[in-house]
């Protein structure tokens, strides 16, 4: 019938695009990964003024591409212009830590840019625009941006860890020998940095006898509470090390993930992770973006609630929280 026009276009904004994540996470967006297969897009391109040329060849081969989802690139380093009317604002843009800089220089050039970019947002963002930081310090520049974008729901805005999460995922099934997709309900709590607490304590694996805990199936205490949880911690620097460069088809996939579950929900019994502004659950002091495990319905996240948090997960949600409330005060000490 004539109603086969289909859906509307989400407008998705990407800045950072002609960096190494952007260019890997644009395609991943116009094929669909994102938002489903039968979900039309415009995608906001936004990047520098000395990576303008760069940006625009990425807008050359996404018209190249013939993605039939794609309906519009606007690519730009305008800000305002990026986000006129965006639905979905990806944040992978910021000042990364090079060797040799300190991590105050890197949290002053940060908390300029997300304070600038949350105005952007709150100004010529559509109503209800769904945010994800994925530059570092990704909890705290999400922080930055909710506070300079008061009139965006604080529950709009999120940072990714997703990554961690199915890099522990991919961990217990390397362990078991098993398939990722088999390995659920893993969590990662707190900043996306090597402070988070992995907890693969709740974690289950479907088996043909049914599901079973991971505890149980790996039976080796001493590996889960030290290589696992070093395994998530250090493997981006175990990337950075591998590549030369940070990790970005993965962090792509990861952003889409989010993107996905947020939007289209966590399928049943299934939980993720995701960086969040604490509410106060599980003792994390309110007042922070921290991760915690969540499901999502109807394009909103819900911390899951009343899981049994042992002595060495306490300490890890600690340890990770006073991290945050550091980066915080850092980044607060740059503002008026
Ligand atoms: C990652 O988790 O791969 C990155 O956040 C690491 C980094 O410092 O870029």
């Amino acid at each position: 019938s004539c109603r086969a026009m289909g859906k509307q276009p989400v407008k998705i904004m990407v800045t950072g695009a002609a960096g190494q994540i952007g260019y890997a996470l644009v395609p991943m967006i116009a094929r669909g990964v994102m938002l489903g297969s039968d979900q039309p897009v415009i995608l906001h391109l936004l990047d520098i003024p000395p990576s303008a040329e760069a940006l625009n060849g990425v807008k050359m081969e996404l018209i190249d591409a013939a993605f039939p989802l794609l309906k519009g690139v606007v690519a730009t380093t305008n800000v305002e212009e990026a986000c006129g009317g965006v639905n979905i604002a990806i944040m992978v843009g910021g000042f990364r830590r090079k060797e040799g800089t300190e991590r105050k220089d890197v949290m002053s050039k940060n908390v300029s840019i997300y304070k600038a970019q949350a105005s952007a947002l709150e100004q010529y963002a559509a109503a209800n625009c769904k945010v994800l930081v994925v530059a570092n310090p990704a909890n705290t520049n999400a922080l930055i941006l909710k506070d300079f974008a008061p009139s965006i729901p604080a529950k709009n805005i999120t940072c990714l860890t997703r990554l961690d999460h199915n890099r522990a995922l991919g961990g217990i099934a390397q362990r078991l020998n098993i398939h990722v997709s088999d390995v659920k309900n893993v969590i990662i709590w707190g900043n996306h940095s090597s402070t988070q607490y992995p907890d693969a304590s709740h974690a289950t694996v479907i088996t043909q006898a049914g599901e079973k805990s991971v505890k149980e199936l790996i039976a080796d205490d001493k590996w889960l509470h030290d290589e696992f949880i070093s395994f998530v911690q250090q493997r981006g620097a175990a990337i950075i090390k591998a590549r030369k460069l940070s990790s970005a088809l993965s962090a792509a996939s990861a952003a889409c993930d989010h993107i996905h579950d947020w939007v289209l929900g966590t399928p049943k019994g299934t939980w993720t992770s995701m960086g969040v502004y604490s509410d106060g659950s599980y003792g994390v002091p309110p007042g922070l973006i921290y991760s915690f495990p969540v499901t999502c319905n109807k394009g909103e996240w819900s911390i899951v609630q009343g899981l049994r948090i042992d002595e060495p997960s306490r300490a890890g949600m600690d340890a990770t929280a006073k991290e945050l409330i550091e980066e915080k005060t850092l980044a607060y000490s740059f503002l008026d």
